[in-house]
């Protein structure tokens, strides 16, 4: 009803205004009345045939409802915040752990002294608050992949996810019996997590051809994962080092990944009334950024040469310019690792490139709950 009273408004601010105006114009005061009387007239009738036109009204109260008939979730309202929500989820700071906080659970398994240097949190600022976002501990994460098919396909970065995204489901004692298979150079790696019944398949794919390859092979056999979260780039940089040949593989992927998509979740196939199953079915999917390079600490004479800052920036672009990530209307939601290491750098890396567990543990706790906000669940 909030609609129908800044309407009210409005018309009473015409009815006023318009006349008032008018007389500047030298109208007479005869003309005045009659244009006073004929505008309160028209609005009136306005006002009380709105009711019977369905489309009309909906038009005044509900501005979003006409994309969100076909959505799986919720009302207008829950819609837009939860895409508002969505662009909030790198909302995170970063703080220099301490003692209490380390015997609390904040266990690294990639550093010797087996504690965190470094912890994050969502900020609690106003809009971002009302996200409720939160850190889930492994029985909402269970619920949430129950059953699910999980790729995690590109290079080290996406490796180092699978450790922090498993670290979460099995605990970091079963991380260190698996972590020689998972660490061999250059191999694939699958396990299922049988409590859960999650399967997660990494693939080595250091190349976006890699990546285009993996959606042709989806697509081909007619089974899709239900969350596929990839990235390349480091990779390119150093061995081809053009990113302009970067962009042309990255616009052929986003085409393979557009054609293994039953539909595509844009403004195109709402308003084309695709079928709230096929909607559903859609694999969820995220694009993994590269991290901040820090020069100096890369550890050899070429990578310092070839990966510089100018050369990062021209890679950034072209993941920009090829409209590949949701932001930009893609089919791709980014973590951004380049935001997340940069609240860090350089106390969180140790080589310049790759970064201790606190970043890619960040970067799954905003995978999943983007998972939530998609599938409009709250954990309990
Ligand atoms: C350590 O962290 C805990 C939890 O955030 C906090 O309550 C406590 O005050 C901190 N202690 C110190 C010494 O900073
Ligand atoms: C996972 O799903 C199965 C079958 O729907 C159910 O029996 C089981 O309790 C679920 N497990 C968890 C941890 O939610
Ligand atoms: C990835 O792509 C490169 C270049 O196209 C190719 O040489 C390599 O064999 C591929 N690797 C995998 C694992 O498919
Ligand atoms: C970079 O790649 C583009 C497109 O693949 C190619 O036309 C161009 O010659 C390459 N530039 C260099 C310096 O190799």
């Amino acid at each position: 009803m909030f609609g129908a009273v800044q309407f009210g408004l409005l018309a009473a601010g015409i009815v006023l205004f318009v006349p008032m105006g008018m007389a500047g114009w030298h109208l007479s005061r005869n003309k005045m009345l009659f244009f006073s009387c004929a505008l309160f007239i028209t609005l009136a009738v306005g006002v009380h045939l709105t009711p019977f036109f369905p489309s009309i009204s909906d038009f005044l109260y509900k501005p979003y409802s006409i994309s969100d008939s076909s959505l799986p979730t919720g009302t207008a309202s829950s819609s837009m915040i939860r895409d508002s929500c969505i662009y909030s989820l790198h909302s995170v700071v970063m703080y220099k752990s301490n003692y209490s906080e380390c015997v609390n659970g904040a266990i690294d398994s990639n550093s010797d002294s087996g504690c965190k240097k470094m912890s994050w949190k969502w900020t609690q600022s106003g809009s971002i608050a009302e996200c409720e976002f939160q850190k889930l501990k492994k029985p909402d994460v269970s619920v949430l992949l129950n059953g699910s098919w999980v790729v995690v396909a590109g290079d080290s970065q996406a490796r180092l996810m699978v450790v922090s995204l498993l670290e979460l489901v099995m605990g970091s004692e079963e991380i260190k019996k698996i972590r020689g298979d998972l660490f061999k150079r250059h191999s694939d790696y699958s396990t299922t997590v049988d409590e859960i019944g999650m399967k997660l398949d990494f693939m080595w794919a250091p190349y976006v051809r890699n990546l285009t390859n993996l959606m042709l092979e989806f697509k081909e056999n007619k089974d899709y994962p239900d969350i596929i979260l990839m990235g390349a780039g480091l990779w390119d940089m150093l061995h081809v080092n053009n990113a302009s040949d970067y962009g042309v593989s990255l616009s052929a992927l986003k085409d393979s990944v557009l054609a293994l998509l039953p539909v595509f979740r844009n403004k195109d196939s709402i308003d084309r009334g695709v079928s709230e199953s096929a909607w559903i079915r859609s694999p969820h999917l995220f694009w993994l950024g590269m991290p901040v390079l820090i020069n100096s600490m890369l550890n050899t004479e070429e990578k310092r040469e070839k990966m510089n800052a100018v050369m990062c920036n021209a890679y950034d672009d072209e993941v920009s310019r090829t409209k590949l990530l949701r932001q930009s209307g893609g089919p791709l939601l980014k973590l951004d690792i380049h935001w997340l290491t940069d609240l860090c750098a350089p106390q969180c890396t140790a080589d310049g490139m790759h970064y201790d567990g606190v970043i890619y543990d960040a970067a799954v706790q905003i995978m999943l709950n983007a998972l939530l906000l998609e599938s409009n669940q709250k954990p309990r």
